[in-house]
């Protein structure tokens, strides 16, 4: 007995984006390669290494393509995503974010035998019981410490906790200590260039002062990682910084651009909606709401269009605030949506419609979207 309804077939090849059903995640791979040599291009050029973060695509293609560009490796937010990379064929895996209890610990010996991962850790708690899997296992996993330089979230605090579990990692049985890493997340949206670049060199400069503490305490520190996509053009530019995370500007979103001031990367991803309903002259509403769209960090916006504003998103509507150059849109009418916040955006969707020259050339899935363990 045929239990599925569902009638919507895959979208063929060769389709423009008119001929897709509506709300749909759409990349344009032009543009997202375009982005991908941008960041690898200003990364080479200060001679600092490229592990973007693949938290936001959650795809091994990608992570691929950004490894053939010359990224490092990726990093992760969840080690559901470095095994779904590490399967995809991607071995340099930083995990930027902590691991506890068995489950993990397990996973994590299971993914060392095929890839040559990064932990963060912050305390002995967490390495201890790693060190201990991977010694057991006949197994050695790359560690590095996270420290807090400003953020206050997790992380150790700079000098004697750091240098205290620096020398305890490179003792430590299962573990290779490979380094430090803070995120300057705190400081990426400073509005004035001057004071973004102060505080962004004074937090990295807390890393510096580490990695010299420790290579005083006869512990090398090879790797210094930080950075996202609203701080990278800095952090590259500092001296100690090794390696960048930034990952969301392969994709580009109003975050970045309005709230961070990223120059140059272009948006590669954008939802198509149909307006659904026309209630007052001033008001329409689309297919797409919190389920399609975030708003939380960013709202959306309609690409081209300074005269509509998203208003306001529901569980499954959107509210358009239109101007009078935007009030003949009539019910049926489509428009392209730019992602106010590209990575809590992709997480709501199962694929990528992939388009080049304004024709669908493949669809690829979001592959590690729901791998939250
Ligand atoms: C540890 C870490 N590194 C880097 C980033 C930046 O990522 P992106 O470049 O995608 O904004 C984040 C974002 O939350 C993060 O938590």
């Amino acid at each position: 007995m045929t239990t599925s309804a569902n009638v919507a077939a895959s979208p063929p090849l060769g389709a423009t984006v008119d001929e897709l059903d509506t709300p749909c995640l759409c990349l344009d791979l032009d543009v997202m390669e375009a982005n991908i040599r941008a960041v690898a291009a200003a990364c080479g050029k200060r001679g600092v290494a490229w592990r973007p973060h693949a938290k936001g695509h959650k795809s091994s293609t990608i992570a691929r393509a950004e490894v053939a560009a010359g990224a490092l490796g990726a990093t992760c937010a969840k080690l559901g995503e470095a095994e779904v990379l590490a399967a995809g064929g991607v071995r340099d895996l930083l995990i930027a974010n902590m691991i506890a209890g068995p489950h993990k610990v397990r996973r994590l010996v299971a993914l060392r035998k095929i890839a040559d991962p990064v932990i963060a850790v912050d305390s002995l708690a967490l390495a201890e019981p790693v060190g201990k899997a991977m010694a057991e296992a006949g197994l050695r996993v790359r560690a590095i410490i996270e420290v807090d330089i400003g953020l206050n979230r997790v992380g150790t605090q700079p000098g004697e906790p750091t240098l205290a579990l620096a020398k305890a990692l490179s003792k430590m049985p299962g573990i290779e200590f490979a380094g430090i890493m803070g995120y300057e997340g705190h400081l990426l949206t400073i509005d004035d260039p001057t004071e973004k670049l102060a505080k962004i060199n004074a937090a990295l400069d807390i890393l510096s002062d580490t990695k010299r503490q420790l290579v005083a305490a006869g512990i090398p520190c090879p790797i210094v990682s930080c950075a996202g996509t609203g701080s990278y053009l800095i952090s590259i530019e500092h001296a100690d910084v090794t390696e960048v995370q930034a990952g969301g500007a392969i994709f580009m979103d109003v975050f970045y651009r309005e709230k961070c001031r990223v120059p140059d990367l272009q948006f590669a991803l954008t939802v198509p909606v149909t307006i659904v309903s026309r209630p007052t002259p001033e008001r329409a509403i689309i297919d797409a709401g919190r389920k399609t769209l975030n708003v939380e960090v960013c709202p959306p916006q309609v690409l081209g269009r300074s005269d509509i504003l998203v208003k306001r998103l529901s569980a499954e509507h959107g509210e358009l605030e239109l101007a009078p150059s935007a009030q003949g849109l009539k019910v049926g009418d489509r428009l392209t949506i730019v992602p106010g916040y590209a990575d809590l955006t992709v997480a709501l969707h199962d694929k990528f419609h992939c388009f080049r020259g304004g024709k669908l050339v493949d669809v690829w899935d979001v592959e590690a979207r729901g791998r939250l363990t």
